[in-house]
């Protein structure tokens, strides 16, 4: 049985204890939530879903997808936003003008998961402009999400390898 003051003393301690949460494990938290969201999309996008294309006629696949990507054009976005800032938040803890720029493995790391996420932003940002005008997008979009989805891979493990490298 709980008893009151094991619970009053818990709280003490662990406040004592600086059981508060910092905004950058904030971030962090929030980054690892949008990463999951946009690379499990992209994930079921290209590795799950593609197994109705075999099952259902043409029209009834082309309903789907368009709802799905309906529904997909709401959150992606959004999540993606969330992810750079949050992820920009971060960065400036280990690249800003004390530190320099490109000076150590976790710099250099970190840059090259920049510039791949960045790829992957101008890729959606040049889909939805393409969607909004109404313009056919350069054929290699019709591959996008699996090349989103393997350098969201090579990102994820950079986001480790550069604090072990
Ligand atoms: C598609 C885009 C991105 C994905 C999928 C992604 C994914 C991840 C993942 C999975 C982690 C590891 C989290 C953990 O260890 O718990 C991470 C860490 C990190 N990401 Fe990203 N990220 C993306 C874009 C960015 C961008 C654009 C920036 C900077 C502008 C950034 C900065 C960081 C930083 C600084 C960390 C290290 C956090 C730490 O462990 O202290 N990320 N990212």
């Amino acid at each position: 049985m709980i008893n009151i003051n094991d619970l009053k003393f818990y709280f003490d301690y662990s406040s004592q204890k600086g059981f508060n949460m910092d905004t950058y494990t904030i971030a962090l938290i929030i980054h690892l939530f949008c990463a999951i969201i946009f690379i499990g999309f992209v994930f079921a996008d290209v590795i799950v879903l593609t197994a109705i294309n075999k099952v259902v006629d043409h029209d009834t696949l082309l309903k789907l997808k368009n709802a799905i990507s309906n529904r997909a054009r709401k959150i992606f976005p959004l999540s993606v936003l969330i992810l750079i800032l949050s992820g920009g938040f971060m960065l400036s803890k280990y690249i800003n003008s004390n530190d320099g720029f490109l000076n150590n493995s976790l710099q250099q790391l970190l840059m090259i998961k920049v510039l791949i996420a960045f790829i992957i932003v101008f890729g959606i940002i040049y889909s939805l402009t393409c969607k909004i005008l109404k313009k056919q997008p350069h054929s290699i979009m019709i591959h996008f999400h699996k090349i989103v989805l393997v350098l969201g891979i090579i990102i994820v493990i950079l986001a480790k390898l550069m604090f072990v490298i």
